[in-house]
């Protein structure tokens, strides 16, 4: 089955998901040809949660001996030119990147719900780190995002919008199946899943780091806390920080894209989709969340 969604962006339903019909093909290819090394580090969240910070912690984290703070490749490119998606850019366009040739670690995106990924990540020692956030600023975010391709036709009222969310007709979607995957596969396997809640890493990012650091298998050292690196890797990592670096101000994706860098830097708050939702759509958005995450052990 297909559903309409945000123009050129129809959706597919695709092994239980609503996939974007454009990321399908890259999806097929990750899941049939992609090797993992025990050291690859996957990103993985639901669009909008908070995966272009989580690219550039993982990356701080794990390439710190190689590259000091004022001078790494952050201050240069945008996150998601570093950290590639694997089924928007490493598996979009050909000819397909040569994956073998890349150092250690790799570092890969993905929004493909967990029960979809290959085995062979799911087998390998690989690390799977996993941004989740409250679904109705997640919502508003990415009503902003896709608003952005209004010049391409796209005009989609909030109202509009809700209802698509409400039904769970949502890229990669319904947000809360893929937050419940995610969620579940961190309760049976904690050592291979580390699952983040974007508003608890806002309000303490020098414990996220920290928790980063021991999970991917880069943990600081005693004399690296004692020099402050933790907490120059979150403020490096921070909204205003990266914000208002030259590139995310002015810069576009070096790879095709249709957006500009500084579309991924909006607000960064938490609780903005307080500013956004008539009562009664609250309502019944929270209605929603109490349905779908009761039982779960998780709540935001
Ligand atoms: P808002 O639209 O609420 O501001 P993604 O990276 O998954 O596309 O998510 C984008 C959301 O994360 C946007 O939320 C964006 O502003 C926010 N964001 C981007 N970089 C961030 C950072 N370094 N710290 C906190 N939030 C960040």
């Amino acid at each position: 089955p297909r559903a309409k969604y945000w123009v050129g962006d129809d959706l597919y339903k695709f092994q239980g998901f609503w996939i974007p019909t454009v990321a399908i093909p890259g999806i097929i290819k990750f899941q049939t040809q992609f090797k993992a090394r025990d050291s690859d580090l996957l990103v993985t969240s639901f669009p909008k949660c908070g995966t272009t910070w989580l690219k550039s912690l993982v990356f701080m984290i794990s390439n710190r001996s190689i590259y000091s703070i004022s001078d790494n490749p952050l201050t240069k490119l945008n996150p998601h030119d570093i950290v590639p998606s694997l089924e928007y850019n490493v598996y979009r366009f050909k000819p397909y990147q040569d994956l073998e040739i890349l150092p250690n670690p790799r570092i890969f995106s993905t929004h493909t719900p967990h029960p979809l990924l290959p085995s062979s990540i799911i087998n390998s020692k690989s690390k799977i780190v996993y941004m989740s956030r409250n679904l109705l600023d997640q919502f508003v975010s990415r009503w902003h995002f896709k608003g952005r391709l209004k010049v391409q036709g796209a005009s989609t009222s909030i109202s509009e919008a809700f209802e698509m969310f409400h039904s769970g007709v949502d890229g990669f979607g319904p947000s809360w199946e893929h937050v419940l995957s995610y969620w579940k596969a961190s309760l049976e396997n904690p050592n291979k899943v580390l699952f983040l809640k974007y508003e608890e890493v806002k309000e303490n990012p020098t414990f996220y780091v920290k928790e980063l650091g021991d999970f991917l298998g880069y943990p600081f050292s005693e004399k690296e806390v004692k020099l402050g690196m933790i907490e120059e890797i979150a403020k490096f990592c921070s909204f205003e920080n990266m914000k208002n670096l030259e590139v995310n101000k002015s810069g576009k994706r070096a790879i095709a894209h249709s957006f500009e860098n500084n579309a991924y830097f909006r607000k960064g708050e938490v609780g903005d989709w307080a500013n956004y939702f008539s009562p009664s759509m609250a309502k019944r958005a929270i209605k929603l969340m109490d349905d779908k995450f009761s039982g779960s052990g998780l709540s935001f």
